[in-house]
């Protein structure tokens, strides 16, 4: 099916930056809100982004005109009768996007695909609230939408492979590259991100090494910013949920910080102090809440850094995506290069091929020295042994995750 007219419910940060990246594909959108100021702001926002690329000369006023008039801002459902896809970008609160698809049931055609946003929730639990389960779907774009290219596409159980075609070549109509991902909690970006960032923040409660110095370890291993830099930027209050959630999805602990500080309102960059301090803020409520910590036994001490404490959890966590099928190998990568921007020294390169690179001997290993020493989180993935038993050990014999000629 092709898509002649989109529509975006929800003005907020993702729902703006959606609409914009759907007008620079040159389709119109509507986009509806429920509240005024916030579809104002979102318009802002929208502008913002063109203008950026007026004033950099990559765009001229007059284009940015032309696009700009393809979106539709409302507060009304009038426009929806001939949209080809809604994409919901409302709060992340289950029974606020149920009522949203109720709505949207009503006054949206049959061949309406209903896609939703959400970073964690389930799609098929949305599907099941319509009247059309094989038309719902998962679209989830990355923040900035306007700049980050990775969209995960979520079928429900009842999603229709007709549905999944169609958004992915939607997806790509919008310059994105879509990756299809098997529904599990966290997707498959957040479901790997987080073990990594949960282990940064162990080692850093543990006095193992000060935030920054694990911020340059990580970034001179290749990524394009440390992982507390980047917490700071999603947002504390988005990483602790997160990581609550997927804690309790996958019975795995975390790190006790993350609900000292986004109690303590050290909720990130927006709040001017996170991990680091910002403006006339400085970290020392940090290493006052790591003390606190480990004046009260509450997390050991004297524990060992290294870039593999942190890298292993998420290789850990991806063989455990082969072994799920929640994508194959070439895509879970392909997903986290184009999701986080990871790279190996100056190679971009996801966490299979990493591993592959490594030596899955050398990954298994690696994991048992650290569950000797931290317990079963770093409990290694029943497919590495098998591997690693079989001898397909990654690059140097030809053969592990991908196949390679010597
Ligand atoms: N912020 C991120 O980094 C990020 C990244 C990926 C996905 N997401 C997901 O995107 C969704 C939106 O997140 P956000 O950060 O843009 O939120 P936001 O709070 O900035 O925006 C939500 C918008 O929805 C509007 N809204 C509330 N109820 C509505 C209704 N019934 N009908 C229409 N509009 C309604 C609000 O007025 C607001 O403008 C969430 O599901 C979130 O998990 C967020």
């Amino acid at each position: 099916m092709y898509i002649f007219k989109a529509a975006v419910v929800g003005a907020g940060f993702m729902g703006a930056g959606i609409a914009q990246v759907i007008t620079y594909s040159g389709l119109p959108v509507v986009l509806k809100d429920v509240d005024q100021k916030m579809l104002d702001k979102g318009m802002e926002q929208l502008r913002g982004i063109y203008q950026r690329r007026v004033d950099s000369g990559k765009m001229s006023a007059g284009e940015m005109q032309e696009k700009v008039s393809l979106v539709i801002p409302t507060l009304t459902y009038d426009e929806f009768s001939d949209v080809d896809i809604v994409i919901e970008a409302v709060p992340e609160v289950m029974s606020v996007k149920k009522k949203v698809f109720a709505e949207l049931d009503e006054v949206c055609p049959e061949h309406t695909i209903f896609a939703s946003n959400t970073s964690a929730l389930s799609i098929s639990e949305m599907g099941a609230a319509t009247k059309r389960p094989q038309k719902m779907i998962g679209m989830h774009f990355f923040s900035p939408a306007h700049v980050m290219k990775l969209v995960e596409i979520i079928p429900g159980l009842d999603t229709s492979q007709e549905t999944i075609d169609d958004v992915v070549m939607f997806a790509e109509s919008l310059r994105k590259i879509p990756v299809v991902v098997q529904e599990c909690p966290g997707f498959l970006v957040n479901r790997l991100l987080m073990p990594y960032l949960g282990e940064a923040t162990f080692a850093l409660q543990e006095g193992a090494a000060t935030a920054r110095e694990i911020d340059e370890t990580m970034v001179k291993f290749g990524w394009p910013m440390g992982p507390f830099t980047l917490m700071d930027m999603l947002g504390i209050d988005v990483v602790y949920h997160t990581a609550k959630y997927l804690g309790e999805e996958y019975g795995v602990e975390i790190p006790p910080l993350f609900e000292m500080m986004y109690k303590a309102g050290r909720l990130g960059e927006k709040a001017g102090a996170g991990f680091y301090g910002y403006g006339d803020q400085t970290d020392e409520p940090v290493r006052a809440m790591i003390k606190q910590l480990q004046d009260e036994g509450k997390v050991p001490t004297g524990t060992e850094f290294s870039w593999q404490r942190l890298m292993m959890p998420m290789i850990n966590e991806a063989i455990q995506c082969v072994t799920e099928n929640i994508a194959p190998p070439d895509k879970i990568d392909m997903a986290m290069i184009a999701g986080t921007g990871m790279k190996y020294g100056e190679e971009r390169m996801g966490p299979l091929q990493l591993a592959d690179v490594l030596g899955l001997d050398v990954v298994l290993a690696e994991l048992e020295r650290l569950r000797a020493q931290f317990g079963n989180r770093f409990r290694p993935a029943r497919l590495l042994k098998t591997k690693v038993r079989a001898g397909h050990l990654g690059k140097k014999v030809g053969k592990g995750f991908f196949e390679y000629t010597t």
